[in-house]
């Protein structure tokens, strides 16, 4: 028997979970459910589940009728994938399991009701990160097994041409060396940020506007950067110098793929009660990028933080999942969504420790 007293936690749950008695009237429900029901636990508690669930369209009529005949019989009940219709007009799917208590002193019954895209999403994210983190691994070990040899060949042609006294092969050896100082540079970045963060606590203002003021001196002309700050943001600890270069890769990008007339945005909000990377958090710190420019071309839209994953003929690919790698280890995320005209990625960092 699930423990519902009162020292139980409900509103910690991300499903949402309602007790109704027999009647269909509500008893008590956690947080999420009047998130759901667009209610407050005043409000609806006394009153039937039928009339708080009017307006979820649909799959509300589809549950009611599941709840009922699970009522009559006191048998448990599942219904899977129930499309609801929010106030906002979002449609969302859910998988709502019915349990009648059937204890002695209580016939209440329990109903769940978990969303499944946002689980879904949540996989798939795990899955990618796992891709990610593989893919780099294997980067990594290329990085190394190139970088090894680059300090000799460097070395071999500075030695050839103080020995041959020539113009004509001092002009190769720098030719030779000049390659392999760009070779070295590309094996630094495809070894990606260190590993261990340097943090300190910070206003992530001080980090945007850093990286404002880098991208309009590399961008000289043909470039607006609009600010839609928000200035109640607490401070928290990160990696200054990584998380501006996340930054400054994004804001790269967006520059390169928009051309003269870009705009960018750069727009910082908090969310409350928000689930990373399977850990809830109090408090994150949400960095949207906006752009004007054409869009991520729709065929790169699932790989674009894989390494070496690029549409520019002059591109390396690693700008994207270094600044994905530096997130993770910050415990966020960097999601992007995009259509021509309008795109959009968004930095997720935790502001506070976890807590379980
Ligand atoms: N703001 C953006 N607009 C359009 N496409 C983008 C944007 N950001 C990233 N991309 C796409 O993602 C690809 C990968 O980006 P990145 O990892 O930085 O590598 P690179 O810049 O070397 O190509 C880019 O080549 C581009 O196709
Ligand atoms: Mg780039």
């Amino acid at each position: 028997m699930m423990n519902l007293s009162p020292s139980f936690d409900l509103d910690s749950l991300t499903t949402a979970i309602i007790l109704i008695d027999e009647h269909g009237v509500v008893d008590t429900l956690n947080q999420s459910a009047q998130v759901l029901l667009e209610t407050s636990l005043k409000k609806a508690m006394g009153n039937p589940l039928d009339e708080l669930a009017q307006t979820l369209g649909e799959g509300a009529i589809l549950w009611h009728e599941t709840l009922s005949s699970a009522i009559r019989t006191r048998l448990p009940a599942v219904s899977r994938d129930l499309k609801l219709s929010l106030k906002t007009g979002k449609e969302i799917s859910v998988d709502v399991v019915i349990t009648p208590l059937n204890d002695e002193q209580d016939s209440r019954i329990l109903l769940e009701i978990s969303p499944l895209d946002r689980a879904r999403a949540i996989s798939e994210t795990a899955d990618l990160r796992e891709a990610q983190h593989r893919l780099h691994n294997v980067v990594k070990g290329m990085a190394h097994e190139v970088k090894n040899p680059l300090g000799g060949i460097r070395g071999a042609a500075q030695l050839m041409a103080r020995k041959f006294d020539d113009r004509e092969l001092d002009e190769y050896a720098n030719i030779i060396i000049s390659e392999v100082d760009r070779l070295q540079a590309l094996v630094d970045r495809m070894l990606g940020p260190r590993e261990s963060l340097d943090k300190r606590r910070l206003n992530i203002h001080e980090v945007t506007e850093r990286v404002r003021q880098l991208i309009e001196a590399e961008a000289h002309k043909g470039l607006s950067v609009t600010r839609d700050y928000d200035p109640s943001l607490p401070e928290f600890s990160a990696d200054a110098g990584q998380l501006t270069q996340a930054l400054l890769n994004i804001m790269r990008n967006a520059w390169e793929a928009s051309g003269d007339d870009c705009q960018i945005t750069i727009k910082t909000r908090s969310r409350r009660q928000f689930t990373l990377n399977g850990h809830r958090h109090k408090l994150v710190c949400a960095i949207d990028i906006i752009d004007n420019g054409p869009g991520i071309p729709s065929d790169l839209m699932s790989s674009i933080f894989l390494p070496m994953v690029t549409s520019r003929p002059e591109g390396s690919g690693l700008g994207l999942s270094i600044a994905q790698l530096t997130l993770t280890r910050h415990g966020g995320v960097i999601q992007a969504v995009s259509e021509p005209g309008h795109t959009c990625f968004t930095l997720l960092v935790p502001m506070e420790e976890l807590y379980d």
